[in-house]
């Protein structure tokens, strides 16, 4: 199964499609993962799957909300090798509202949508947060003016610890305490 998994990796990072995730972010979340000792994650924006199949490699349950039909049912089809994913068809705006979803708690929320939207996701998701969780948001160096001056500062004037990383198109970890990792945990790549 995971031989399947890492292949179809392999795959999609040779054809790497624009809107993916950078590779070296994807790297460095995965090891935040593995540190945190993950065990369900809840991801925003699935596109074609790529996130999410990486991230399946260090979780045993994964739910990615999409809203567009093409993205998942291209998702649909490089996520079928991977039992523990789950695709939430719909806005995220709304499905994160559903009682099944909301009563959960998650160890990593990774958010890659609608970067207007980051603010609307985040005072939803905070609530879903196991203690020793983290919420990752994507492009928040390359995509600032689009996220919006309302959302940085909402995450300032909330009670989580925030890191910013360079890596990518820049990085946001929020967590509830304070991140214990060496710059040694952190320099750590995975080649999965
Ligand atoms: C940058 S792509 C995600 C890339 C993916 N995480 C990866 O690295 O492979 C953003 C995706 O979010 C979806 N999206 C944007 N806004 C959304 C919303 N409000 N609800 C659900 N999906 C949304 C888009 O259709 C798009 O597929």
């Amino acid at each position: 199964m995971t031989k399947k998994v890492i292949e179809k990796i392999k795959t999609l990072e040779s054809k790497r499609a624009p809107w993916n995730v950078a590779p070296e972010s994807m790297s460095f979340i995965l090891r935040l993962a593995e540190i945190i000792g993950c065990k369900n994650i809840l991801e925003i924006g699935t596109y074609n799957g790529y996130s999410a199949l990486k991230l399946s490699l260090v979780t045993n349950k994964l739910i990615t909300l999409e809203r567009d039909e093409i993205f998942i049912k291209e998702a649909k089809e490089n996520l079928k090798i991977a039992k523990n994913i789950k695709i939430i068809k719909g806005d995220a705006l709304k499905t994160l509202k559903d009682k099944v979803i909301r009563n959960d708690s998650y160890d990593l929320i990774f958010i890659d949508a609608m970067k207007p939207e980051y603010q609307g996701y985040f005072l939803i998701v905070k609530k879903m947060l196991s203690n020793k969780g983290i919420i990752i948001f994507d492009n928040t160096i390359s995509h600032r003016k689009k996220i919006g001056e309302t959302f940085f500062k909402e995450i300032k004037d909330s009670n989580f610890e925030i890191n910013e990383f360079s890596y990518g198109d820049g990085l946001i970890v929020l967590s509830k305490n304070k991140m214990k990792f060496s710059a040694k945990d952190l320099k750590h790549r995975y080649n999965g």
